[in-house]
């Protein structure tokens, strides 16, 4: 028997050690004794790191939906696969069984096969976190197209760069969107980023808000009509282990956001076996992860983890303040979660409200308690413990990232002893290592570094989509024969991982990965700046905001300063969206540079988190005389 359920701090130890000593024998069990195949592997790992390659489960065939819906319908097909809680509370929550579910994807399947989608093809899907979101990207799975999933509050200039990106001839959104108080006009967003996509040919609009929109004739077809006409069936695609399952967006520290690339089976294998020992999911669970579907996290976490291990998995439309700071509690009692998986930022924020928003709900049937996307800090970690778990459920800090698929440093409840801002143990595959400077490894506890990955595990991305030299090079050239996560870490005397932070120019807003050069480019196209330098500074709700250093073009431009700020901030939006727009701006005169004509970000850095006693060698600046004018501007700002 694999070690499929971990339930005790020795048989982690034990399994880890099997995990690494003899990796392949160890996933060939787990792959084998849980999952459905139609094709067993010729070879279960082939990998070379300097290419970089890595193939998991070669040879083998499989649909990944037949693990996520077809082999629960004898023994589940009544259990809820997906409860849906709407964004209103007063509209009922929609519980969505496995047999419904496999109806509604094939439903849909046919729909995309009508449509022109065949296996292979890319399938851009801009929704909310309503049904649909999940439906259309299993319905891409079954029939082996490769989905696209883009989050719903990017800017049609973001929606058009990824469309293109990855060539879409077809996108999946609604009439609009329930955020809060708030409706949003999806479909008109998508209007516009499609005038720069003219080969995308067919639209399918799912209705949502009932709001007016426009349909183009010929190109936009109401999902609602044609789902009722679909055939309920529909027999899923054999795919290969290695053929691409989607592609998912996530910002770089320059240019244009990167196409992770996921493949079927190791994808399908990781999430289903961290999904099983990180929440410790039992057969009657009711698990709640908020992220949105947008994310890895709703990949990764809302849909594939779960559904193939048979979970009831929540999909939560709204927000955690609406109609007030209550909310996620009050779902949490409603619909007796079990395990709630959430983001520190989140946590910062309702810690700031009223314990009253927690104590008038019953939160007895938690019992793991889950985080991600960026470090929590001590203050959080303890509300979140004291108050939500009341000391009784483990908190599962998650420690992953978009391109690793699935969660790679975590505690397993009720097996590993939690610390607060603490990752703790790799999971089982999973070998970190720490790096300096000069790339050697660095051994022993008590210690920190650039954090790597020796090995490959069964999930990791496998290329950027059209541009595998970038993969190389982001992840596989800083050191030699390891994948760089961009992240720092440190690793305690039992060898517990603390996750420190990026060591590169990507900034992590309310969990968001923002590249700053995205940011810039968009900023520079303001026809009043000459340049800017966005850097990140410690905020106690976001985690990080986003503090901008900008020139104009005119010195001692007479316009007016907090218009100025308004339509640079806007210009953000538009093209990366409202999550990137600039908490605060400084005006001023020059950027400190080196005298190749780098900005020296390190300077802004302290500058903008207030830590200016201390700068470090400023000698070997070009132009030191703006730090002191910056200097002086930022703390004026500061009263
Ligand atoms: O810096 C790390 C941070 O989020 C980055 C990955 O972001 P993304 O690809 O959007 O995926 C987020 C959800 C998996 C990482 O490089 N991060 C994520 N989780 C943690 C974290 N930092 C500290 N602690 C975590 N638990």
């Amino acid at each position: 028997m694999s070690n499929y359920s971990i339930k005790s701090l020795e048989e982690y130890f034990q399994v880890y050690r099997k995990s690494v000593r003899d990796p392949e024998t160890f996933w060939e069990e787990i792959a084998e004794e849980h999952f459905d195949w139609r094709r067993k592997w010729d070879s279960v790992l082939h990998w070379d790191f300097s290419k970089p390659e890595v193939k998991w489960f070669d040879g083998a065939q499989l649909n990944i939906t037949e693990n996520c819906l077809d082999r629960h319908l004898q023994i589940r097909g009544n259990k809820t696969a997906i409860l849906f809680e709407p964004n209103d509370p007063k509209e009922e929550a929609e519980h969505i069984t496995y047999r419904d579910l496999h109806e509604r994807v094939c439903r849909m399947s046919n729909i995309l096969k009508e449509n022109g989608v065949n296996k292979g093809d890319r399938v851009c899907i801009y929704l909310p976190m309503i049904p649909e979101l999940a439906i259309t990207v299993l319905a891409c799975a079954r029939i082996g197209a490769i989905h696209s999933v883009v989050f719903a509050g990017f800017s049609s200039n973001a929606l058009a760069t990824r469309i293109n990106d990855c060539d879409c001839k077809i996108v999946v959104t609604s009439d609009g969107s329930y955020r809060g108080a708030k409706t949003l006009d999806l479909k008109s967003i998508v209007d516009k980023a499609l005038e720069e996509c003219p080969q995308v040919s067919h639209v399918l609009v799912a209705k949502r808000t009932g709001q007016k929109v426009n349909m183009k004739r010929g190109r936009d077809q109401w999902l609602d009509s044609l789902m009722e006409q679909a055939y309920a069936d529909f027999p899923a695609e054999i795919m290969d282990a290695e053929d691409p399952l989607f592609i998912l967006y996530t910002s770089g520290s320059t240019g244009k956001p990167k196409g992770m690339v996921h493949s079927c089976g190791g994808y399908m294998v990781y999430t289903a076996y961290t999904f099983k020992n990180i929440f410790q999911y039992r057969e009657d669970d009711i698990y709640w992860c908020t992220a949105d579907i947008g994310w890895i996290t709703g990949h990764s976490y809302i849909v594939y983890g779960p559904l193939a291990n048979g979970a009831t998995t929540v999909m939560f439309e709204g927000v955690p303040s609406y109609p007030d700071s209550g909310r996620f509690w009050e779902v949490v009692q409603k619909h007796k979660i079990t395990q709630f998986y959430t983001a520190p930022t989140a946590i910062r924020a309702l810690a700031k409200e009223k314990l009253d928003y927690v104590n008038s709900y019953d939160l007895s049937s938690l019992k793991v308690l889950g985080s991600v996307g960026e470090p929590i800090n001590e203050e959080a970690w303890h509300w979140y413990n004291n108050n939500i778990g009341k000391g009784q459920s483990p908190v599962v800090d998650t420690w992953w990232q978009t391109e690793t698929g699935g969660i790679m440093i975590s505690p397993i409840p009720y097996v590993t002893p939690t610390t607060p801002t603490f990752a703790t143990f790799p999971f089982i595959g999973i070998q970190p290592a720490l790096m300096d400077d000069q790339g050697n490894e660095i051994l022993g506890n008590q210690t920190q570094g650039k954090l790597c990955i020796k090995f490959p595990w069964p999930s990791m991305a496998r290329t950027i989509w059209g541009d595998h030299e970038r993969y190389k090079n982001t992840y596989f050239s800083a050191f030699d024969n390891c994948y760089f996560t961009g992240d720092g870490a440190f690793r305690d005397e039992v060898g517990y991982y603390r996750i420190t932070g990026r060591v590169d120019d990507v900034i992590i807003v309310s969990g968001h990965n923002l590249g700053t050069a995205p940011i810039e480019d968009a900023i520079n196209e303001h026809p009043a700046v000459a340049e800017s330098a966005i850097v990140g500074y410690p905020h106690d709700v976001k985690g990080n905001a986003l503090y901008g250093f900008i020139t104009l073009k005119e010195v001692g431009e007479s316009r007016d300063r907090d218009n100025l700020m308004k339509e640079i901030n806007q210009k953000i939006a538009e093209q990366i969206g409202p999550i990137a727009k600039l908490e605060k701006i400084l005006f001023v005169s020059g950027l400190p540079k080196t005298r190749s004509g780098k900005i020296m970000r390190r300077i802004l850095r302290k500058i903008a988190s207030n830590e200016t006693e201390n700068l470090g060698d400023i000698s070997t600046l070009l132009n030191p005389e703006v730090v002191q004018e910056i200097m002086e501007a930022a703390s004026a700002k500061q009263v």
